[in-house]
């Protein structure tokens, strides 16, 4: 390789030696290691977990291979694991026991994910605990708020969210990071944080976040399907990326610590902007059906699973993430180790 030439003809040597050959730093991994410009590491992960009631309950969700429902015997056991391996965080969703139309297993201090966060920061207290702040896993109708003559209300949804944000952290949740989409409910949760002496909190909110085919499988894990109608009054339209930036913008002057863009693949150009524009601490959800789309196609052989889900996780980073939500978190440290 030392004289490479062509024979072709078609090219003067001199012309082929002058070229700049960007090979050159690709001939060899240590090479490409010097130079790699984005890399991994555990502690870019965010481990999503959804805590069910009972004991000994580790029940696999159908549509995502290698993801459960856990109670919170078996939730402590995986944060354990979590910690083990680098991963710093975890977020919380909660599946109640009973569920209503106003969603009251959400902001119930002895709810699901009150008694998880106690238990873990019990257990494992130097883990991260960041929590959903959301209805939808706990009303009725599926909504992820109060649902008036057909309408998913605004004002009256917030001022819920914010409850239960403070029931979380009472129970000493180190994060939330509301997920409804509605409008000005960064500053709902701020204000009550605030007046109980949880300044120090931080809001992590799922700011730029799309009403997107890509959550099928995580209706599944969280039960949280709507029974009617969809999310497309409050989440974003797909088609739109200047007016994420308007919202990211919202949120930050209400008060959010870090911002999300939310799915990760289909918005990778949303992130970069994002993280350009605002230069705040990112994060992006690698969500259900990205995770899902990945395991379908490794078991049937069609894709490399490793080599797929290493490559998807650094686009995310390099589209400007610092945080990723991601089903693979524990899969990607293992390989990282
Ligand atoms: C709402 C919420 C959703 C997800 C996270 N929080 C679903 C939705 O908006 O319907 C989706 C995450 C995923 O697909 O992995 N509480």
């Amino acid at each position: 390789m030392q004289n490479e030439k062509s024979t072709l003809g078609y090219i003067s040597y001199t012309e082929t030696e002058s070229f700049k050959r960007l090979r050159r730093l690709r001939m060899t991994e240590a090479f490409r290691s010097m130079v790699r410009e984005t890399e991994l590491t555990p502690k870019d992960f965010i481990y999503p977990l959804f805590v069910v009631p009972g004991t000994h309950v580790r029940k696999e969700v159908k549509s995502m291979p290698g993801v459960f429902q856990l109670s919170i015997d078996e939730t402590l056991r995986e944060c354990v694991d979590v910690k083990t391996l680098g991963i710093p965080s975890v977020i919380l969703f909660g599946i109640p026991e009973h569920k209503d139309e106003v969603g009251s297993g959400a902001y119930d201090e002895n709810g699901i994910v009150q008694s998880a966060i106690r238990a873990i920061k019990k257990e494992v207290p130097e883990l991260v605990v960041i929590t959903d702040v959301c209805l939808c896993e706990y009303t009725s109708h599926g909504h992820c708020g109060i649902v008036r003559d057909n309408q998913i209300v605004n004002d009256e949804s917030i001022e819920l969210l914010a409850k239960e944000a403070l029931t979380h952290a009472q129970a000493g949740a180190d994060m939330v990071a509301p997920s409804d989409m509605f409008d000005g409910r960064v500053q709902a949760i701020r204000r009550v944080l605030d007046q109980n002496a949880f300044h120090n909190i931080p809001i992590m909110s799922y700011a730029a976040k799309y009403a997107s085919g890509f959550y099928g499988p995580f209706r599944d894990a969280a039960e949280s399907t709507p029974k009617f109608g969809d999310r497309r009054s409050h989440q974003m339209d797909p088609a739109n990326s200047d007016e994420a930036l308007r919202e990211v913008e919202q949120d930050i002057h209400e008060g959010a610590d870090i911002v999300m863009v939310k799915p990760a693949l289909s918005y990778l150009d949303v992130i970069r902007r994002v993280k350009d524009r605002f230069a705040m601490p990112t994060a992006a959800y690698n969500v259900s059906g990205e995770y899902s789309m990945i395991k379908a196609a490794a078991r049937n052989g069609w894709i490399d699973e490793q080599r797929v889900m290493t490559e998807v996780l650094t686009s995310i980073k390099r589209a400007g993430a610092d945080l990723i939500l991601t089903y693979f978190a524990k899969d990607a440290a293992k390989l990282l180790r």
